[in-house]
């Protein structure tokens, strides 16, 4: 059973964690911090990544902490938060795109996407892309990219991720998860076939106690929880990317996950990636959509 004692020591690590305010990121970044990596909360609200930062303090670590305000649904915010981080720091060893949004009420990112293609998906392609220089020239660097079992559901609509056509809240979340595995895959094999060393993997937290069902009505809610049992909490949720980010048997283009039947409890494992989430010619022509609507082409 991996837990975070096994981690080791991260002194001398530098790491980005998404969400890092609550939930997943939060438990994720504290891990990180603990085992003496340099940790930057990338947060949505200044507020509340103040409010964690004091919190991890609290329990204390041995790494450094920043914060800084991303908001994952803003390219323009996205790009000033690569140049300031590229301006302050010379290395990244661990990015850990954790963001997320689910089932919100039909609504859109700034720059017109339907809001969680927009924000799970999109922005971090646009964060992975304005870093990839820094992670390229950083020795043994990870991408670790955090999507969900819905993914199992999920269908890539090229001609509605603008929300140009019907909105259906789980629709949309299980293609921005599918989206999730498919970029953590597709840029491994771009890493691969241009030679660098960094390495992309992809994780899912199982089903954790934590803000992501905001909106979710109190029946749906029930609802889930009668169908998949308990919930962790999310410490455990995190254990996933926390491997993926430091262990050492991890390779680029895995995917890790909770190990109990269905991927909602338990400690990591590695998981196969099912079919439609290796699909080639998908990932690339996602790729090459997000490439073009963002205006950054990397690997
Ligand atoms: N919890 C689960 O059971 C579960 C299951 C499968 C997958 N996941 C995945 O795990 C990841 C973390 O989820 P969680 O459960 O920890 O959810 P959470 O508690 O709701 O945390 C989500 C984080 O994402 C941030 N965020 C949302 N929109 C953003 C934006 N536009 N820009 C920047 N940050 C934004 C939130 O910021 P605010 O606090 O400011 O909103 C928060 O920090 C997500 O990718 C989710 O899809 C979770």
């Amino acid at each position: 059973m991996w837990t975070k004692k096994n981690i080791g020591d991260l002194t001398g690590k530098t790491g980005i964690v998404t969400g890092a305010n609550t939930g997943i990121g939060y438990e994720t970044a504290l891990a990180l911090y603990e085992a003496g990596a340099d940790v930057v909360l990338a947060c949505r609200s200044e507020q509340n990544a103040q409010d964690a930062e004091a919190r991890m303090r609290a329990q204390g670590g041995k790494g450094q902490l920043e914060i800084a305000v991303l908001n994952l649904a803003n390219f323009g915010a996205i790009r000033e938060f690569a140049q300031t981080f590229i301006q302050k720091h010379d290395k990244l060893d661990i990015l850990i795109n954790n963001a997320g949004v689910m089932i919100p009420p039909g609504s859109k990112t700034d720059d017109g996407f339907e809001l969680q293609i927009g924000v799970n998906f999109l922005g971090h392609y646009a964060l992975t892309g304005y870093l990839y220089p820094l992670l390229n020239a950083t020795q043994g660097a990870r991408v670790v990219t955090v999507s969900s079992m819905a993914y199992l559901h999920g269908k890539i609509d090229f001609d509605n991720l603008r929300s140009e056509h019907s909105y259906d809240a789980f629709r949309e979340y299980a293609q921005s998860k599918l989206a999730n595995i498919l970029f953590s895959v597709e840029l491994q094999r771009r890493i691969e076939a241009a030679g660098d060393q960094v390495m992309s993997v992809a994780a899912q937290p199982g089903a954790n106690k934590t803000d992501l069902s905001r909106f979710m009505t109190d029946e749906e809610y029930g609802a889930a929880v009668e169908r998949i049992g308990d919930l962790m909490d999310p410490w455990q949720g995190a254990l996933p990317s926390l491997y993926a980010a430091v262990a050492e048997d991890v390779k680029g283009g895995d995917f890790y996950s909770p190990n109990e039947p269905g991927g909602y409890r338990g400690y990591p494992e590695k998981l196969p990636i099912e079919p439609h989430g290796l699909d080639v010619a998908v990932a690339r022509r996602l790729w090459e959509w997000a490439s073009e609507v963002t205006g950054i082409s990397f690997r």
